[in-house]
């Protein structure tokens, strides 16, 4: 007997044989995924990264082989040389890659034994999700997410040939570094040799990419870790990734063009889809009012629309009231061909309320009039006007919200997507990109009673608001785009300011004064005082990319080792305590 690992060598993945290697001899390295003992015949379904394949150990031609099958379980790591052969016939398996095959064993090696696994490893097997992250190395062995990841890598590749295809340069930046503005908390990390200070880990290569564009690269690209002390959702992690990069002398059109030319060359590659470019652009203002969001999810329709004009002076006090407070009635129309009973739409008003919505009116469109609890209140002519509005038709449901137009925006366009959900609207494997342009430069902040960066401060205003800076900020338009798909933030950039004076003037608006401005982004005003292209850029949330691409709903399942909701990580047990030494080499004292 030769030895598989030195000498005999692995000749193909388990997955990948086929019919084509009928009556070739293969050798074969994996893990012991199932393993069935047919009294005389033993079954081994042979697992590696592309696949299974059935093993057949027979005691009449190979005693030798089968008498060592025999101590083979679950997981156990195998080396098998065999033929190839077709199964008999009413044996195929056609949910299996390799259901047309198997290998009839002339010699295996147990190069290894493994503790019985604290869960299944089938795709398909219901596991707490905490037992899966304190085993990830399991989990990972797991065919869906060996997916995910395998994906992953051929998506950061197909990014790579993309960028440097169209002259992208990549350059790494720092980690160790100073304060990003992008709007979450900062993670620091003390300094041993300057005692009491501290580095901040990037929330984004932002400052880093617009110097590097002073210093004249032109067309920068990374895929990089960013680091973001922040609440944590389903799409969100505290180190996620981003397909970073800033190019010069462009204006909006030149990026969107070339970001879209990535989208169709990575969604062809990496999933043989062809996408239609280019994508629809909707102005922020025009998100808000159709979708609730300025991140919609443009699959399907359910628009909302405004009938505060028609409905102001109704007989319904509460709308009434709404309106004359400068609230807004605003509704859907779902085409539901009469599927939602009373119940499901007591679930709708429960759902709207966690937005903050008080209540949920709902009519049902009759050829005789309106079945609904409003009826009463409303005159003819008035339930015309409002079908009219809604192109509302004969079976049709609308569903209606009064309040402040927040709340409206947010219980209204959450409820489209619930309903769209609850309805099956949603045609699975499409993609609908959106670009949403004209976001407003800043916001007023209720928290810290000043305008705050909607983007960040160093996104450019469009010039032609510029005179509001001073009178109305709120009103100043942004140079700046988010990419969305199907209702997710995927990416989100922006031209940027390249003149110092209107830096400064930004920094003055939003209350910073010039001492702190320079404090904190000093060098970044120096630089743009020794000739700063005209520049702009974007970076895409790479794990988001791939939870689109795979159909993930969690974010976790596209990071080889995620942290939990709470910031944590199950396998290393990070974050833990540190020693007493260390902390006071780092003159740290824990106050509690
Ligand atoms: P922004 O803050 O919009 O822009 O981030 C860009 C994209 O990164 C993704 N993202 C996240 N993904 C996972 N977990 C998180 N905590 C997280 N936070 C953000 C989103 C988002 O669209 N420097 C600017 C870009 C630029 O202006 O060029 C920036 O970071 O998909
Ligand atoms: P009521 O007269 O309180 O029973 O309300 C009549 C209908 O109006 C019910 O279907 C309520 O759910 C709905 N309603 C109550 N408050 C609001 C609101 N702010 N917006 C929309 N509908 C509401």
């Amino acid at each position: 007997m030769s030895d598989f690992i030195t000498v005999q060598k692995r000749t193909h993945y388990c997955g990948q044989v086929s019919a084509a290697d009928l009556g070739k001899s293969v050798v074969l390295m994996g893990w012991t995924h199932r393993r069935r003992d047919h009294g005389g015949v033993i079954f081994v379904d042979l697992r590696d990264r592309e696949g299974l394949v059935q093993v057949v150990f027979n005691p009449e031609t190979n005693p030798g082989s089968h008498q060592v099958a025999h101590r083979i379980r679950s997981e156990f790591v195998l080396a098998v040389r065999g033929t190839v052969r077709r199964r008999p016939e009413g044996m195929e398996n056609p949910n299996m890659k390799t259901g047309e095959v198997e290998v009839l064993a002339d010699e295996l090696e147990i190069l290894n034994e493994s503790k019985t696994p604290p869960f299944p490893l089938d795709a398909d097997a219901e596991v707490s999700e905490n037992v899966r992250l304190r085993y990830r190395y399991l989990d990972l062995r797991r065919t869906n997410l060996q997916h995910n990841i395998i994906l992953r890598s051929r998506a950061a590749a197909a990014t790579r040939e993309y960028f440097h295809g169209q002259g992208f340069i990549e350059v790494e930046t720092p980690v160790l570094t100073k304060s990003t503005p992008e709007g979450a908390r900062d993670y620091l990390v003390p300094s041993r040799v300057n005692p009491g200070m501290f580095y901040a880990l990037p929330q984004s290569p932002q400052i880093f990419k617009q110097l590097l564009m002073v210093s004249g690269f032109d067309r920068y690209y990374q895929i990089v870790k960013c680091f973001r002390d922040e609440d944590l959702r389903a799409d969100r992690q505290p180190e996620f990734t981003q397909i970073d990069l800033e190019m010069s002398f462009i204006e909006e059109n030149d990026l969107i063009t070339i970001m879209e030319g990535f989208m169709a060359q990575l969604f062809r590659t990496c999933l043989g889809v062809e996408l239609e470019i280019p994508f629809t652009r909707i102005p922020y203002r025009d998100a808000m009012n159709r979708f609730g969001k300025d991140s919609p999810d443009t699959r399907f329709a359910l628009e909302l629309r405004d009938l505060t004009e028609i409905l102001q002076s109704c007989g319904f006090n509460l709308f009434q009231e709404v309106a004359n407070m400068g609230g807004v009635i605003k509704a859907i129309k779902i085409e539901d061909n009469r599927k939602l009973s009373r119940k499901d739409l007591d679930e709708l008003r429960d759902y709207v309320a966690d937005f903050g919505a008080k209540g949920l009116a709902w009519a049902r469109v009759n050829p005789d009039g309106w079945t609904s609890p409003i009826a009463k209140f409303l005159k003819p002519e008035e339930m015309k006007a409002v079908e009219a509005q809604m192109e509302a038709k004969e079976g049709d449901l609308i569903v209606f919200v009064a309040d402040k137009l927040g709340i409206v925006h947010d219980s209204l366009g959450n409820l489209r997507i619930y309903v769209a959900r609850k309805l099956g609207l949603i045609e699975p494997g499409r993609f609908a990109f959106a670009w949403i342009t004209e976001f407003p430069l800043m916001e007023f902040s209720e928290t810290e009673k000043r305008f705050v960066s909607t983007h960040h401060p160093f996104t450019s205003p469009v010039m032609e608001d510029l005179p509001f800076l001073e009178t109305d900020p709120g009103k100043v338009r942004a140079r700046a785009y988010d990419l969305v798909l199907n209702g997710s933030e995927i990416g989100g950039g922006s031209i940027r300011i390249h003149r110092q004076d209107v830096q400064a003037l930004i920094f003055k608006t939003l209350g910073l004064s010039e001492e702190e401005a320079r404090q904190k982004f000093g060098f970044l005003l120096d630089a743009l005082e020794f000739g700063t292209p005209p520049h702009g850029g974007l970076a895409f949330g790479f794990d988001r990319l791939i939870m689109m691409m795979t159909g993930t709903e969690s974010i976790r399942d596209v990071i080889a080792f995620p942290k939990t909701q709470k910031a944590t990580c199950l396998l290393t047990d990070a974050p833990s305590p540190v020693s007493i030494g260390q902390l006071m080499e780092l003159s740290l004292k824990i106050v509690q």
